[in-house]
């Protein structure tokens, strides 16, 4: 304390002290702040079902009533003898994220062959989805080509109506919450996932993601409804008019902070997005670190000039 006090009104003590409170700010200030890291790491926690959750038989009774009569009882599709699609493409190598797309989507099955489908209801319920995933990835996918289901990123919210149990729905739901948080908060470059978004997505999708029309009959719809994981399955399948963004073009952290984008362009119409009041969290967090930076600061000050004026 002696060489403290000794030298605490050199002139440059006072510069001292507040470089010194604000590199214990700064230090204290990345302590509170969650790093997308962190939260990325929390999202890992969603995975596959496992294998004695799901039932490929039955899988397989579902893919033949509802799906081999235009993509043909292997997948492989149906043609006519120049080559062109009569029902439904070859879909053996368009991956399980495609499959997983087109049916939670309610794109598929699809009543009319013959044009885009408008996004609807998901006809089936999870459990049969799983179900025909599983049978897919087993028997009809070539050496697993293309994307697989990306589990890690939030998909459609628990049903109600597939639960007996209030307490197991309520407890879904409070995770299913948990994982969308920090999947959205964790993305915290808001500035790449507008450009992103921006440069890839808003010539069809417009700047608002309200969607437009392209040629040939078909329109690049609204994204406002999109879950995260069916905007990520829709980037690396490449549904119908729309490219493929493949993790190689746009990886998977920038996928992250591109949805966190698209989740406020949705939140926007009506401001109040599902969980628009939850993404308060960081700006809150933000504000306790710059008030106790800020206390420390004018304390410091407060001490300085007060010890001078003593000695004065
Ligand atoms: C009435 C015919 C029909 C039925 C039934 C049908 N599909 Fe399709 N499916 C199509 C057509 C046509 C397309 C191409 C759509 C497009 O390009 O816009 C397609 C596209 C797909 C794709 C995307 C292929 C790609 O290249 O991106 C997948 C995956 C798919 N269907 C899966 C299924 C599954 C799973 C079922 C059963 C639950 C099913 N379909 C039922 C006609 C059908
Ligand atoms: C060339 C135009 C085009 C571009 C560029 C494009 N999309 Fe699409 N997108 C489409 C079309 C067309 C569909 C509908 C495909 C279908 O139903 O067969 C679609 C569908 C989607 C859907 C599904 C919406 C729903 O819930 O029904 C999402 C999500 C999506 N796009 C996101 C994106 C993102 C994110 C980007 C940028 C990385 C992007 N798209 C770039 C044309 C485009």
């Amino acid at each position: 304390m002696k060489w403290i006090t000794a030298r605490r009104r050199h002139p440059l003590a006072g510069y001292v002290v507040v470089i010194l409170a604000l590199a214990l700010f700064g230090v204290g200030f990345a302590a509170l702040a969650p790093t997308s890291d962190e939260a990325r790491a929390q999202t890992l926690s969603a995975e596959a079902p496992s294998p004695e959750d799901v039932d490929a038989a039955n899988g397989k009774t579902i893919f033949d009533q509802t799906c081999a009569s235009c993509h043909n009882y292997d997948g492989s599709g149906t043609y006519d003898e120049d080559g062109n699609v009569t029902n439904g493409p070859d879909i053996r190598e368009v991956g399980s994220a495609s499959v997983n797309f087109q049916v939670s989507t309610g794109r598929m099955p699809s009543m009319d062959p013959e044009n885009q489908m408008p996004r609807r209801d998901m006809v089936m319920s999870e459990q049969d989805l799983a179900d025909l995933i599983a049978y897919y990835d087993e028997s009809i996918r070539i050496d697993g080509a293309g994307a697989d289901i990306p589990y890690d990123v939030p998909g459609t919210a628990p049903q109600a109506s597939d639960f007996e149990d209030e307490d197991a729905y309520q407890a879904a739901v409070e995770e299913y919450e948990a994982e969308y948080d920090a999947y959205i908060e964790g993305a915290d470059d808001v500035d790449m996932g507008m450009k992103l978004y921006l440069t890839n997505c808003a010539h069809c999708h417009s700047w608002s993601g309200g969607g437009g029309a392209l040629t040939d009959g078909r329109w690049a719809p609204q994204i406002h409804e999109s879950t995260p994981r069916e905007i990520y399955e829709a980037m690396v399948s490449g549904p119908g008019a729309m490219p493929m963004f493949s993790d190689g073009v746009i990886s998977p952290e920038e996928k992250q902070e591109l949805i966190s984008y698209v989740k406020t362009l949705q939140a926007e119409p009506d401001a109040g997005g599902i969980f628009a009041l939850e993404r308060v969290g960081q700006v809150a967090e933000g504000f306790i670190g710059w008030t106790i930076g800020l206390s420390l600061i004018i304390a410091c000050a407060i001490w300085i000039t007060a010890k001078q004026r003593a000695h004065d």
